[in-house]
């Protein structure tokens, strides 16, 4: 898939700056990889060390602090941070004071392993334990290698603002849970994020109005779950049952956090990012269709079109069942658009799981995708109990034939929007042209057009005449009206 098409990998490793806070002299080198969740979460980060006087350089050679943000999806993600330490090793031999820390779903894996298998490392924190930086960093200040990888119940980081690091201004991600309970079988996040908890939709609401207050246009609400949303006064997920009567009257899913969200912020553009099938209800399709402000796009991971391979996943649907949920989906929006995360060659998987995958994929002809090789990580269910059994070459085979469909099927859904106008929010200058703008339409779908007059930020609408099978290409034809 073409690069900007693949949300999950936006901005990785690259170094992250914010604005200026006066008065600040310490310099912090941060890099953040994987999800958004993680760039969000280094956002987090540079707002608690801004309180700590640390700006943001992107000149690693005069940092004072490197921060790495890390990823454990795939063995891949670990490899490209390892690779990034030894980078980091090279620079710390001509600046010996300069310290560096390992944040994220790595150091919340490995621990103080971290430490003795990674010498350059001197401090190791969990993604639950950013609010204790200031106090690890004295302990390193001391001399010595600090480590706090404690997962917690409750916290959301919902009363700090956090920073925004690389921001276009006008579009912004804000976290609404943490952690995951879904504990499908090939996946590292439950353990390295922890167990599921939502944010006080007060907090959510005020940040989303300090990004409106600064002209922000545009806000994706962020979760590894999102339906799974429930807020009944703090706590994790699973403890609900055991809530009192009125916390249970009282709470508010993720339907209703929408609802309010649109409602409140009328000219804000929302989206929202993970959808899990098993937990998405048709209450948030109603809301969605309900107000012009949410955008008509859902990221619907499937992981596989094979029944049998989904109940191996610990995915709580069958084939048919997601086939239902889509239809039902467009059903209440026909505009709909979605988009697909696919594993190929998971334990067992047949020739036949993956034709499953292959129909499926024809079925709903996805916008886009983000495809990967099975990749076994370590303390998984899948790696506890089922052998990673399918050569590399398969797998590779099988991803390659996936990307393939999918490419095709992204060309059939932006070949279908040529001829049509669409409201896109600019968002900032072509990749390949300063003379153009890009900004994506309602199903996330990237427009470039030339930029006249109009500005960063503006609510425009476009008439799309040209396509490639990742970009519409088009000419702006007056402001929409919801400037
Ligand atoms: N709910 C999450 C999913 C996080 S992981 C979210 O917010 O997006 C993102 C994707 O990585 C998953 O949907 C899955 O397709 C892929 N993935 C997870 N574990 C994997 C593994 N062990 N090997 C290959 N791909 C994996
Ligand atoms: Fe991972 Fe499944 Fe949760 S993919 S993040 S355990 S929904």
């Amino acid at each position: 898939m073409k690069s900007e098409n693949v949300i999950v990998e936006k901005n990785q490793g690259q170094a992250l700056v914010t604005e200026h806070k006066e008065g600040n002299k310490k310099k912090l080198y941060i890099e953040s990889y994987g999800c958004q969740m993680n760039l969000n979460d280094s956002e987090i980060v540079a707002s608690i060390l801004a309180e700590q006087g640390f700006n943001t350089t992107t000149k690693i050679e005069n940092a004072d602090l490197v921060l790495v943000n890390t990823c454990s999806i795939r063995d891949k993600a670990e490899q490209t941070v390892r690779k990034r330490l030894q980078k980091y090793n090279a620079v710390k031999r001509i600046n010996p004071t300069m310290k560096v820390g390992v944040l994220g779903c790595m150091a919340e894996r490995l621990k103080e392993k971290f430490l003795e298998e990674e010498k350059i490392v001197d401090l190791v924190v969990g993604p639950d334990a950013y609010r204790d930086l200031p106090n690890l960093l004295k302990e390193i200040d001391a001399g010595r290698d600090a480590v706090n990888v404690i997962l917690s119940k409750d916290e959301t980081y919902g009363d700090v603002s956090p920073v925004r690091l690389n921001s276009n201004g006008v579009s912004a991600f804000v976290s609404i849970t943490r952690g995951c309970d879904n504990m499908c079988t090939f996946c590292v996040v439950p353990f390295t994020r922890g167990r599921e908890r939502s944010r006080d939709p007060q907090s959510i609401i005020k940040e989303i109005q300090e990004l409106a207050d600064k002209n922000f246009k545009e806000i994706t609400l962020l979760g590894q779950n999102v339906d799974s949303f429930l807020w009944y006064g703090g706590g994790l997920k699973k403890d609900f049952k055991k809530a009192s009567d009125i916390a249970k009257a009282t709470a508010i899913d993720f339907a209703q956090l929408l609802d309010m969200c649109a409602n409140q912020f009328p000219k804000m553009r929302f989206r929202f990012s993970t959808s899990n099938p098993q937990d998405m209800s048709l209450d948030v399709i109603h809301v969605m269709a309900k107000h012009k402000n949410i955008c008509k796009y859902i990221h619907l991971p499937v992981q596989s079109g094979s029944t049998k391979v989904l109940k191996n996943m610990n995915r709580q649907h069958t084939r048919e069942e997601y086939m239902q949920l889509i239809d039902n989906i467009l059903e209440i929006i026909p505009e709909c658009a979605f988009s697909q995360d696919m594993i190929t060659g998971f334990c067992g998987e047949t020739e036949e799981d993956h034709q499953d995958t292959l129909s499926l994929m024809e079925y709903v002809k996805y916008d886009y995708g983000f495809m990967f090789a099975y990749s076994e990580r370590p303390g998984t269910p899948a790696a506890k109990k089922m052998p990673d059994d399918i050569p590399e070459e398969i797998k590779k085979r099988r991803l390659a034939e996936i990307i393939q469909l999918q490419r095709s099927h992204s060309l059939y859904r932006t070949q279908a929007f040529i001829g049509k106008t669409m409201e896109v929010l600019i968002e900032g200058e072509s990749k390949k042209s300063n003379l153009h703008w890009k900004g994506r339409n309602t199903q996330n779908t990237m427009v470039i057009f030339p930029k006249e007059h109009y500005k960063i930020g503006d609510f425009v609408n476009v008439k799309v005449d040209d396509c490639t099978s990742a970009t519409l290409l088009g000419n702006a034809v007056g402001y929409s009206d919801n400037n």
